[in-house]
């Protein structure tokens, strides 16, 4: 079965093209690094525009690169779920237009669902049940994925989310955006015990996460820094917060495996790109007897691809969205 898949929930109008949720025949993605660089970050509404100007020709791309035509497609699948409305909005139009046009079947996924999947499809031999972390710029949470689509939320972010924090920090740090790729590379060059920063809720109970007040103390003890006319080790500052970030996202996932007897952990979204979160992860991992999986890195940040590994699945569940589909942009996953 030929899905495409469409995602525009956030800055990246992507399409792909995926055989029987397995084989990825094309991935189009068109990022909006220019108007991230310009403003800073995701300005909503003006992201939502420059999807409805992309999404035509990034569908186009994804057949042409596949050398498919929308007579060879089955089936379309879309992100409709957490994201920001506008945005969202673009990308289930396009999706109903197609299906509609062609009279093929819809559906509608969780963009987290969709995270998830990229694991998936990046490792074939991930098992089904396992515990994933999913962390990226809008969420960051801890799963517990059962078979047929089936999923238990162990915890999530209470304020900031970990790809936030570092895009907040290296935006006051003066570095670029999207600031998690440019603080994993900055941090190669620094100290990572040059600073001892909090790491938040590491010891509790809880799976939640909280980011924020480390993210308020690193902007803090830079603001004083300066007041003190002192030099700014930059990359020691990049290495320490991003130790501590690593330091919280393995401690937390940890203690749900213990908790949840599992010996297989899924880490994925934008964050599971990071170099130094990869090598705790597999060490840590490895001592333990766990199993760690991550997502090609091609897979980790939003792509369209996982969206169509996801629809796969769903259909064979037999499940079907429909033209009257809506948009939601926070709605619990598995909702
Ligand atoms: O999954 P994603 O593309 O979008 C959301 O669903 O939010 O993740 C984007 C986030 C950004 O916050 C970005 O800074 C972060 O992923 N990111 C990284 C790395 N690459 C992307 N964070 C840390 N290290 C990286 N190498
Ligand atoms: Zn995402």
């Amino acid at each position: 079965m030929l899905i495409l898949g469409i995602e525009t929930s956030c800055d990246e109008t992507s399409a792909a093209l995926v055989e029987d949720g397995k084989t990825i025949l094309s991935s189009a993605i068109a990022t909006q690094l220019d108007l991230l660089k310009k403003y800073g970050g995701v300005v909503p509404e003006v992201a939502a525009r420059r999807h409805t100007e992309l999404i035509g020709y990034v569908i186009k791309e994804a057949l042409d690169t596949a050398g498919k035509t929308l007579d060879d497609v089955d089936a379309v699948a879309v992100t409709s779920r957490q994201g920001l409305i506008g945005c969202l909005m673009v990308g289930v139009a396009a999706a109903k237009t197609i299906s509609y046009a062609r009279q093929l079947p819809l559906i509608g996924l969780h963009h987290i669902e969709g995270h998830i999947f990229a694991n998936i499809l990046s490792n074939p031999d991930l098992p089904v049940p396992h515990i994933c972390l999913t962390v990226s710029g809008g969420h960051n949470m801890l799963v517990q994925v059962k078979k047929n689509c089936k999923y238990k939320v162990l915890g999530s972010t209470l304020d900031d989310a970990a790809g936030e924090a570092f895009d907040k920090v290296a935006k006051f740090l003066g570095l670029d955006f999207p600031g998690g790729p440019v603080i994993d590379r900055l941090s190669k060059q620094g100290n990572r015990k040059a600073f001892t920063f909090p790491r938040p809720m590491i010891r509790s109970k809880e799976l939640d996460f909280s980011f924020s007040g480390l993210k308020t103390s690193v902007i803090n003890m830079f603001k004083e820094k300066i007041a003190h006319g002192e030099m700014l080790p930059l990359a020691d500052i990049a290495a320490s917060f991003q130790e501590a970030i690593v330091d919280v996202l393995v401690a937390k996932t940890l203690r749900a495996v213990e908790e949840h007897g599992s010996k297989v952990v899924g880490v994925t979204g934008g964050v599971s790109a990071n170099s130094r979160l990869r090598e705790v992860f597999a060490e840590t991992c490895k001592k333990r007897g766990i199993k760690v999986f991550f997502p090609k890195l091609s897979l980790c940040t939003d792509n369209a691809a996982m969206i169509a590994a996801a629809g796969y699945a769903r259909m064979l569940l037999g499940e079907r969205s429909g033209l009257r589909l809506d948009v939601f942009p926070n709605t619990p996953l598995g909702g």
